[in-house]
């Protein structure tokens, strides 16, 4: 088994992702960096190995909505790591900007739940049993502002809807793994400059990444079960 933690990253050829798992890696880690696309993953595993000298990454394809890429990820991450300590999971689309909720094509309804909340729980499923052999684990959902029930409003509905579902799914695993030394945590990283966002103020994916970093190493007795953007709660 390997010495050092292993942390799982989806999404992690670009943007938040690709920051997180420079993050988790420049924290010591070695770092499983998936992307649907395998030559994506190649390709930014490549990138990370030449920006951190000594660093122990490893690309995998893993596209959050097929299930049989979900488990091959998974499965090889153990062959090759004997464990799994973070999942950061950072996929995610936005494709109904602009859209109101009484007029949406449900396919992409379908399509967006199926990414941003079917896909981290698709996750969730097998990094749990993995962690629990180590009884250590750290689940990080990247979540958004645009989910909080608190401030919801309308635009972008069922991106909206996905973060709130996947909120729930943070409040129901995280109970469930209580007892397992899992801290399961969901993230709104803020206005960020990457694809999905189109202009206006926005920090740097490496300057939201900072604020993830804490729940993804976060000690036993951190947070459970919340909803944070840097180390400030945001309202569910
Ligand atoms: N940027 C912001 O302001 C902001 C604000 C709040 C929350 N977020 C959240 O932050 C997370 C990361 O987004 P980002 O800002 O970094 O946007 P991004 O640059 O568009 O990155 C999205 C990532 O998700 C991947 N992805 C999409 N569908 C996937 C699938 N089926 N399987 C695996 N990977 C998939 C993309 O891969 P491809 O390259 O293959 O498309 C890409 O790597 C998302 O969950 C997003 O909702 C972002």
């Amino acid at each position: 088994m390997s010495e050092r933690r292993v942390a799982l990253v989806t999404g992690a050829n670009r943007g938040l992702g690709h920051a997180l798992a420079a993050g988790l890696s420049r924290h010591g880690l070695s770092v499983v960096v998936t992307a649907r696309d395998e030559r994506d993953a190649c390709e930014a595993a490549a990138r990370l190995r030449v920006q951190q000298p000594g660093s122990q990454v490893e690309a995998h394809q893993l596209d959050v909505t097929d299930p049989a890429s979900v488990f091959r990820a998974f499965a090889e991450t153990r062959r090759s790591f004997g464990r799994l300590d973070v999942l950061l999971s950072s996929a995610g689309i936005a494709i109904d900007r602009g859209r109101s909720a009484s007029a949406l094509d449900m396919e992409k309804v379908r399509a967006t739940l199926d990414t941003n909340l079917m896909g981290a729980w698709r996750c969730a499923a097998e990094a749990i049993p993995l962690m629990r052999e180590n009884d250590y684990g750290r689940i990080v959902h990247v979540s958004s502002g645009m989910g909080s029930l608190a401030n919801m409003t309308s635009g972008s509905p069922a991106y909206r809807v996905s973060k709130a579902a996947l909120n729930a799914l943070t409040r129901v695993l995280a109970d469930e793994v209580a007892q397992d030394n899992i801290l399961v945590n969901s993230a709104s990283p803020g206005v960020t400059a990457t694809r999905m966002n189109y202009g206006g103020e926005a920090v740097s994916p490496e300057e939201a990444a900072k604020g993830m970093m804490w729940l993804a190493t976060a000690p036993d007795d951190g947070p459970r079960g919340g909803f944070f953007q840097g180390r400030s709660v945001v309202p569910w």
